[in-house]
């Protein structure tokens, strides 16, 4: 048993990160024989993409993937820690599974990994509460599942293994993709900004980046394969290539993966910090980095920036926005958190006036939730729920004026879709505009996979309508 602790977590180590590579160890190859299994993934992308890595080693042990969980034998929890209601939906779900495991099927076996499986009150409280969940594996262990699978059915007592100091980076695991012609590719792992309210350097661990050769590699593994686009995944993309001993940054990785003449290139999440000018230069000079740049603000008061620790203030933030808008046809998201621990009702209308500034295309709006062993936590907070929930509301009625008028800006434009399938509209088809703005359209369903012109023909707050051209 091997438990997670935050002091250790919360450490820094000039270690070097080595690197290693996936084995599969024929000895397991049977675990999954006739056996089914479930995944459910809470948060972002970097979750998402450690579930196609989860499935893929479970389908080497025998497991097929099962739509619905009530009839799956395995059920595996990849849980989310950002904010207090992404960890009661995991609980809640797995209050749906003791149901089933008590009612209807005494040898389902359940897991539970991810971020929250990193943090000690919740292990200590499965540990206690949770009796019936098999196993739990933290972030830094994903390729260590097939033997944790193998402990759990071999000793039928609560498996925990979480490792609370990052590992190494492992190349070679295997991958279900979950879509045919859209990929992500995780560029780096773990983060070292600690902005005060976020828990992700701790459940994530040092940032460690990923060898170009590597990533290069999947890429054009990827482009002969057929994908259309990449996404490269991070905490925070362009501190990539600080950690190695030698010069190459992201400005070099992009202008590298564009190189591998994939159609799209995307990355996120992006830190203000660190977006150089070269940066831009480079999403500038290659039409196949799409101009849609993803730059999280969380606010617009200079004083509640720096209690969050973000290394900028309102008006470094706006300055380079400006530059980032020189890029033709960009279009720019961001995420924002209101009542954070001193935010007034002054430095909230200075949020206000930074969205009324940028007039943002598309963006994430939360309310703070104060994570167990970050430093915001610890601050007071005079601001009551009423009021939190107020600003969400006045702040979400002004960015979503901005997203329809971004949208209405389209109308009558000719833009490139990649056809991701059908629509949810009757009919239609659906897809993403370079600028990553979500269309649907009359269209041609055998071009599923590929880009297509695309006439936008009307304009909603989150959506386009169009007709293939
Ligand atoms: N409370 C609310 N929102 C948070 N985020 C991160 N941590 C918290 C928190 N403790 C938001 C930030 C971040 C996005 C992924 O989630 O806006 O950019
Ligand atoms: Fe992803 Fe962060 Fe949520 Fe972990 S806490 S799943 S890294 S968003």
């Amino acid at each position: 048993m091997q438990l997670p602790d935050y002091k250790e977590a919360r450490k820094r180590s000039s270690e070097e990160i080595k690197k290693e590579y996936y084995t599969f160890n024929q000895e397991f190859i049977n675990i999954g024989l006739n056996k089914t299994y479930f995944i459910k993934t809470y948060g972002c992308q970097m979750n998402e993409h450690d579930s196609e890595n989860i499935k893929a080693m479970l389908e080497q042990l025998g497991f097929v993937e099962k739509e619905n969980y009530e009839e799956a034998d395995l059920v595996i929890l990849n849980t989310c820690s950002i904010r207090e209601n992404a960890h009661n939906k995991a609980f809640g779900f797995l209050g749906r599974l003791k149901h089933i495991k008590t009612e209807k099927n005494k040898d389902l076996l359940i897991g539970l990994c991810g971020c929250m499986a990193q943090e000690e009150k919740v292990v200590e409280e499965i540990m206690k509460k949770y009796k019936y969940v098999d196993f739990v594996f933290g972030t830094h262990n994903i390729n260590r599942l097939p033997y944790i699978l193998a402990n759990t059915l071999k000793s039928h007592k609560q498996e925990i293994e979480v490792y609370s100091k990052e590992g190494n980076i492992v190349e070679g695991m295997p991958t279900k993709r979950a879509n045919k012609f859209k990929a992500y590719v995780n560029i780096m792992y773990g983060c070292d900004k600690f902005c005060t309210y976020c828990i992700v350097p701790y459940t994530r661990g040092k940032q460690r980046s990923r060898d170009k050769d590597d990533i290069i590699k999947e890429v054009n593994d990827l482009v002969k394969k057929g994908y259309k686009e990449v996404t490269l995944l991070g905490q925070n993309v362009n501190a990539y290539g600080k950690d190695f001993d030698y010069k190459y940054n992201m400005e070099n990785l992009l202008e590298d993966v564009s190189k591998t003449g994939i159609a799209r290139v995307r990355f996120m999440t992006s830190h203000p910090w660190d977006f150089t000018d070269g940066m831009i230069d480079v999403i500038k000079k290659y039409p196949n980095i799409m101009p849609s740049i993803h730059l999280p603000v969380q606010s617009g008061s200079s004083k509640v920036l720096k209690l969050m620790g973000r290394r900028y203030t309102k008006e470094e933030y706006i300055k380079l926005f400006d530059k980032i808008k020189t890029i033709p046809n960009v279009t720019v998201s961001t995420d924002i958190i209101v009542g954070f621990p001193s935010e007034t009702e002054e430095d909230f209308q200075e949020t206000l006036d930074l969205v009324n500034y940028c007039k943002f295309d598309n963006a994430f709006s939360f309310i703070f939730s104060p994570r167990e062993g970050t430093p915001a936590a610890k601050l007071k907070n005079e601001t009551t729920e009423e009021e939190k929930e107020q600003r969400l509301q006045i702040l979400n009625k002004i960015l979503n004026k901005y997203f329809l008028e971004s949208n209405k800006k389209m109308v009558g434009k000719i833009v490139d879709v990649l056809v991701d399938g059908l629509s949810d509209k009757k009919g239609l088809l659906s897809g993403y505009t370079d600028t990553n703005k979500l269309i649907n359209f009359k269209g041609d369903s055998s071009k599923i996979g590929e880009i297509v012109k695309v006439e936008v023909t009307d304009a909603k707050t989150w959506s386009l309508d169009g007709e293939q051209r």
